[in-house]
């Protein structure tokens, strides 16, 4: 797969040290069936061992995401939903949170216009693309969220806020006040129903949520264990007695086979034998079995980090620069003349193309066709390897793109009008999980 990676080099050293610098870890493989993956578009992961272990063994894993309803979906937030359509289709429980209340904050969008935002420019496109029926909620109804965000809350300090998200003083608490309601989205599926695995799907941009939102579960688990000199420590928190808290490590040391090495009750900490036992296993077990004392254990969620989509004039694609944009709800034509106008890995003039070949790699219409629109891995390859050649030209390659695209968007399209009087379905749970 390797020659498919659309990156000139240096960009794929900032991937690299992106990986490093914040403990990301590269996918163990290649997930079949699954496109971005196919394509090394996924850039890393965090955990995602738990959540193969999971499809794999038919078990119990949920898949959480968000969106801003403010303006239109574009290309990027597509890429998020087909990894959710993937995680549904692997057996997962599918959670969707609406974030009205940050668009009312930041955009001064009114909860009513977000909820038509939400229903006409996001979920109509989610079931055109092939969404089952899910927990969809918006923040503004969902008390339980809420509720939840104020108590994640209480976990996390000013300096630590300032240190993730690089604030400085003069911003507004509601900069403080969203990523923590989005902590409690990410954990709600586990806090609401028990804690299970939860794959979020990314965007490079948005990893610093998923890292503080690891932090806040681990910190709100009574009892840890970690892997050290080949054992296994338990350690209860806080200060209060332990008795309960030893019964549930025991039952867990004997349901797994493990022998005591030590107990050391006023350190609050129990050491075990570890051979041939998972971790994640052990901590799934303890979370679920810490629920009878703690209403808010969990485990860390998982995520995959998708690589960002180049804009059609370079950048990252975002909402605020339209014409680098593809929205789903685009008229096609306005579309196709958009792609004509796009930045190419092209050579200056035709002969200088058909003599040294165009660069693939640093091509945003390149990344048209590797993101979404090459279906088969023979049509990407075949577009790689004529753009490489000389043999294609960009005239001919944008029409192409622009043709490709526009049949998509009217097909949606369709899908969209023939999928209105399926809302309902979706909306059974807008106010939260009960
Ligand atoms: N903040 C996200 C955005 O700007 C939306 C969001 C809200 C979200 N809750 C979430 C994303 C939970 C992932 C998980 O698009
Ligand atoms: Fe990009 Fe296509 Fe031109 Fe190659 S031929 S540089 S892929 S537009």
């Amino acid at each position: 797969m390797d020659s498919l990676n659309p990156w000139g080099s240096s960009q794929v050293k900032d991937y690299e040290r992106m990986r490093r610098e914040f403990g990301i870890d590269p996918m163990p493989r290649v997930l079949e069936g699954n496109l971005m993956s196919e394509r090394s578009l996924i850039m890393g992961q965090r955990d995602f061992n738990r959540v193969e272990i999971a499809m794999e063994n038919g078990e119990k894993f949920a898949a959480m995401t968000g969106l801003m309803p403010s303006g239109q979906m574009h290309l990027g937030s597509k890429a998020v939903i087909d990894q959710m359509i993937y995680f549904q289709s692997r057996g997962a429980q599918i959670h969707i949170a609406v974030a009205d209340l940050e668009s009312l904050a930041t955009r001064e969008i009114s909860l009513e216009k977000g909820r038509e935002i939400a229903l006409e420019n996001f979920l109509l496109n989610y079931i055109a693309m092939g969404l089952k029926p899910c927990n969809f909620y918006f923040q503004s109804s969902n008390t339980y969220v809420q509720k939840l965000a104020f108590v994640v809350s209480r976990e996390v300090t000013l300096s630590e806020m300032k240190g993730i998200y690089g604030f400085v003083d003069s911003k507004r608490m509601l900069e403080l006040n969203s990523p923590l309601v989005q902590v409690a989205d990410i954990l709600s599926p586990q806090i609401y129903d028990e804690p299970m695995p939860t794959i979020v799907p990314v965007g490079a941009d948005q990893d610093p949520h998923i890292r503080l939102t690891r932090d806040i579960s681990g910190r709100m688990n009574m009892i840890k264990v970690t892997r050290k000199d080949g054992k296994f420590q338990f350690s209860i928190g806080g200060q209060g007695d332990v008795k309960e808290y030893v019964k549930i490590i025991k039952k867990i040391v004997k349901t797994h086979g493990l022998r005591i090495l030590k107990e050391n009750l006023a350190y609050r900490t129990i050491d075990t034998t570890e051979e041939g036992v998972n971790l994640d296993a052990i901590e799934l077990h303890l979370a679920r079995d810490e629920r009878v004392l703690n209403n808010y254990s969990t485990i860390p969620p998982s995520s995959i980090i998708l690589r960002l989509e180049t804009g059609l004039h370079g950048g990252k694609m975002s909402k605020s620069v339209p014409e680098s944009t593809v929205s789903l709800n685009d008229n096609p034509v306005d579309v196709s003349k958009k792609i004509k106008k796009a930045l190419t890995g092209g050579r200056e003039s035709v002969e200088e193309q058909k003599k040294l070949g165009g660069n693939p790699y640093i091509c945003p219409v390149f990344e048209l066709y590797l993101y979404h629109l090459s279906r088969t891995d023979k049509h990407i390859r075949e577009v790689e390897e004529t753009c490489k050649s000389g043999a294609r030209l960009c005239g001919n390659c944008k029409s192409e793109a622009a043709e490709l695209m526009s049949t998509y968007l009217v097909e949606l399209k369709e899908k969209r009008e023939s999928s209105r009087h399926l809302i309902p379905e979706y909306l059974g749970n807008e106010n939260g999980m009960h």
